[in-house]
């Protein structure tokens, strides 16, 4: 068989290559489908990709949330789960856990992260705050609205810049968050939403001195500083390889110290923490707590398993601890920039720095001849399907949903397709096959021709919206 992929050892670069830190135990089958099965299960599937059997699917990248393969140690934790109503030993072991590793004192679990954004939100916005983000991300803006909150970006200028090489792209401009507290006043501000890293940048990564500077402001005006720490250990990664200072500090620390400079904190722990369904919100502010904690009865479940069962509190316990270790993060991200470099090394377009957890093509500079309206991301992630039954995601234009205000589609600068990295999942050799076929699309690039929206809903519209050929 030829392949027109490098051939090149690490040892001939003169460097030492990484590895995965497991060997496989279980495997589970991959389909392999026609064309034809394709075509029509795209089109049952209003060229939305969420909307696809993923039996018909190949190998996929729609998203890293929930998809991670969980460990040995984690498989026998669910064996070890305590079923009980209240009072959890597998909560107890969780709450530890996170106190130890992300280092908050308060700890709820929620069934996934959109439930802790949810109960933060309704307990830290008055209708008509400003809640100043770097970033917006789908759910957590969405959570910040339903709460009366009015979301402002405050990332730097090079977050919407997919060219432009800044090694901290998810940094907030202090300049841009000090000039709406002066306009509308530090009690109108609800609280800064910060994210490591930035799903929506690319997976790009917010430093240390950021959060840091961010802590010194928010003190001075007595905002609270509130984190969502779904990759926040991929966060850490890029802070100890790009941060002067940093490159002899474990990942542990790293997480630890950048925790220590905000108030609280919720997780999707369906990325970082190796599980397929969990999460948490974790805050200092005992008031802030109470109210937290009164409200999960409410929405999620009694305060020791927040709408999860034993086994899975004691599976994210198991998968938080694996998270920080230094060969299982390098690896981690390793493997997805292989695959970032393999396209980037075709001369695909693609978002750079590669971030942490996905692959990001710039479909505005793979398809120059599709307008926004016309939905070139989306295009491009129902052509790769199409191609091969690799599937990723919308996020553009789509996703970024509409004004509520005004009911105009926000228009981002960012018009990007995401092939997300389950963790612990797929091969190198999948890898290649995905640079393969992403080659394949981008060959054929003149052709495509653009969708157009036959169905969309009131909420996260990118999820459920089904779409036409034009
Ligand atoms: N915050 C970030 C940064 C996320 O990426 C997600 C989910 C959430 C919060 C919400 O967590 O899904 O557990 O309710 N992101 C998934 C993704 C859906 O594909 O990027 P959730």
């Amino acid at each position: 068989m030829t392949t027109n992929l490098p051939v090149t050892t690490g040892h001939q670069l003169g460097r030492r290559s990484w590895a995965e830190p497991w060997k496989i135990k279980m495997v589970e089958p991959l389909r392999i489908t026609t064309t034809a099965e394709r075509e029509r299960a795209l089109a049952d599937a209003g060229y939305n990709t969420f909307l696809l059997r993923s039996e018909d699917v190949y190998i996929d990248l729609l998203t890293d949330s929930g998809t991670n393969a969980m460990s040995d140690r984690q498989w026998a934790g669910l064996m070890l789960g305590d079923e009980a109503y209240a009072g959890s030993r597998s909560f107890y072991e969780l709450e530890q856990t996170v106190r130890e590793v992300y280092g908050y004192r308060y700890v709820l679990p929620t069934h996934q992260g959109r439930g802790a954004e949810h109960l933060i939100s309704r307990v830290a916005i008055r209708p008509g705050q400003f809640v100043p983000g770097n970033m917006y991300f789908t759910t957590t803006r969405a959570h910040q609205e339903l709460a009366g909150g009015i979301f402002e970006d405050v990332v730097i200028d090079a977050a919407h810049d997919p060219e432009d090489e800044h090694p901290f792209k998810g940094d907030v401009d202090i300049s841009k968050l000090e000039r709406l507290i002066t306009r509308e006043g530090a009690d109108n501000v609800a609280y800064v939403s910060l994210a490591g890293t930035v799903n929506m940048a690319g997976g790009q990564p917010v430093s240390m001195a950021c959060v840091r500077d961010l802590r010194a402001l928010c003190n001075r005006h007595r905002i609270r500083l509130l984190l969502d720490a779904t990759r926040m250990v991929e966060n850490a990664f890029f802070i100890q390889e790009r941060e002067p200072g940093y490159a002899d500090k474990t990942i542990a620390e790293i997480l630890k110290e950048f925790c220590s400079y905000t108030d609280g904190a919720w997780m999707s722990a369906k990325k970082d923490a190796l599980v397929n369904i969990g999460g948490w919100l974790a805050l200092n502010d005992e008031e802030l707590f109470e109210a937290a904690r009164n409200l999960v009865v409410v929405f999620e479940g009694l305060h020791t398993y927040g709408g999860l069962a034993g086994r899975d509190m004691q599976a994210m316990a198991i998968g938080i601890t694996e998270s920080v270790q230094e060969d299982h993060i390098r690896a981690r991200i390793g493997q997805v920039r292989y695959l970032g470099d393999l396209l980037a090394a075709a001369d695909v377009p693609v978002v750079r720095p590669i971030g942490g957890h996905a692959v990001f093509l710039d479909a505005r500079r793979f398809y120059p001849h599709l307008s926004q309206e016309v939905f070139p991301a989306q295009t491009l992630a129902a052509e790769l399907y199409l191609d091969s039954g690799v599937r990723g995601m919308e996020r553009g234009i789509v996703s970024a949903g509409r004004d509520p205000a005004t009911g105009e589609h926000h228009h981002p600068s960012l018009e990007l397709t995401r092939l997300a990295i389950p963790r612990r999942v797929y091969t190198q050799a999948h890898m290649d096959i995905v640079a393969e076929a992403v080659q394949a699309v981008y060959d054929k690039r003149h052709s495509a021709k653009g969708l157009i929206m036959t169905y969309e809903p009131r909420y996260l519209r990118f999820f459920q919206a089904r779409f036409d050929r034009l």
